[in-house]
């Protein structure tokens, strides 16, 4: 089979890398004459508005999928009509506006803070009466790594906010003051079957995911169980078709949905060593209407980003149960360059690693 993907950027690239086992070919779709997957498979560079290049992509190619959220659902839409597109386009149309998204949690009784669209300067007063303060204001469409997001302290922060989004339409959500992120990440396969990963812990800073926990620390049956019913819900919803991932806040022993990803998700790149079939193989399973592989998980991991610049690779690679990805990417500041998964059998063995790669990774 040949999988045509939409997009062509680290996450394409690990599909790749874990569909060839599977005897899988694919063709990558992307604006970008240097994105990621180039160095691994056939790439197509062109507009994701372009029709014509799009129908010409599709013609030759199984099925369709992404690994970029904000491809035009009019595209995923027009590509649907000529071969099979999985996820559907419904479930990218919902996970594209954040008052969608988090319309969407209520519907399907997901907790999640309280929000309020914001349109212009007159929707402010209202929102924050409904929301309260702190908040945050975010755009509710093209946002990612925590970019187009305004913490709200007060009326004028908000003004100033509007202001700076340029007319981008809006949602002022409550500021969450949460013990921990988590997410879960999970597969629906073509046939109805659903397998969830176990539930993990990330850490982000400055609106960037750092590090990825493998199971979350101190993880219990009933959070695991809340988590997984979420994330259900919301593939049973679309009846969707590969991974889908949901991000959480813990407060006390409730979890709130902060947002969904209709791909493969950073958080999930430890499953590639902590399962024994990981979130990228999963997806093209079900994508392919394959049977999926088990989703459990094999020891304790912890992933780490590599951001901005590369550390040395030597010293990582000397740490025992270290795994390193490197995407291809040339430095730049605050992009994500490759990540490394260190596993471990035990926990007490996996916090000695961690405290010696994130040395390395993160030097203070
Ligand atoms: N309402 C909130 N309260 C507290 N912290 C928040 C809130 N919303 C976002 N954050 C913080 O900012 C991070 C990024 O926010 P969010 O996930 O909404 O944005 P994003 O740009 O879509 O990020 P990405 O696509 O990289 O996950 C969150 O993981 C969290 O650390
Ligand atoms: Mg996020």
């Amino acid at each position: 089979m040949k999988v045509g993907v939409l997009g062509g950027g680290q996450l394409g690239r690990m599909l790749a890398l874990a569909g060839y086992p599977l005897g899988l070919n694919f063709r990558f779709y992307d604006p970008a004459p240097d994105a990621p997957a180039e160095h691994v498979a056939e790439q197509w560079i062109g507009a994701f508005d372009d029709r014509e290049k799009l129908a010409l992509f599709a013609d030759g190619v199984d099925v369709v999928t992404y690994e970029f959220e904000n491809v035009p659902v009019e595209s995923a839409r027009f590509l649907a009509e000529r071969v099979p597109v999985n996820p559907a386009p419904d479930a990218l149309e919902a996970a594209q506006d954040r008052l969608r998204e988090k319309t969407l949690f209520e519907s399907l009784a997901i907790p999640t803070n309280r929000f309020a669209p914001v349109e212009s300067a007159r929707d402010i007063a209202p929102a924050i009466e409904h929301v309260g303060l702190p908040a945050v204001l975010k755009t509710r469409s093209l946002g990612y790594d925590g970019k187009g997001q305004w913490v709200i302290g007060a009326a004028d922060d908000a003004r100033r906010a509007v202001e700076a989004a340029r007319g981008a339409a809006l949602l002022l959500e409550s500021f969450v003051q949460f013990e921990r992120e988590l997410s879960i990440v999970a597969v629906r396969s073509a046939g109805g079957e659903t397998r969830a990963y176990e539930l993990v812990q990330n850490r982000h800073q400055a609106g960037i995911l750092r590090e990825t926990r493998a199971p979350a620390p101190n993880l219990t049956r009933a959070l695991q169980a809340s988590a997984e019913s979420y994330v259900v819900s919301a593939l049973e919803r679309f009846g969707y078709v590969g991974v889908l991932a949901i991000e959480l806040f813990q407060v006390g022993e409730k979890l709130l949905a902060n947002e969904m990803a209709p791909r493969v998700h950073n958080s999930g790149h430890w499953t590639i060593e902590g399962t024994a079939a990981s979130q990228f193989e999963n997806h093209l399973r079900a994508v392919c209407g394959l049977p999926l592989g088990s989703s459990a998980s094999i020891g304790r991991s912890c992933m780490f980003n590599l951001i901005g610049q590369l550390p040395d690779v030597s010293s990582l690679l000397a740490v025992d149960g270290v795994h390193l990805h490197l995407y291809g990417k040339s430095p730049r500041p605050g992009r994500k360059l490759g990540h490394v998964t260190v596993w471990a059998e035990t926990d007490d063995a996996l916090v000695e690693r961690i405290a010696h790669v994130r040395q390395i990774v993160e030097p203070s």
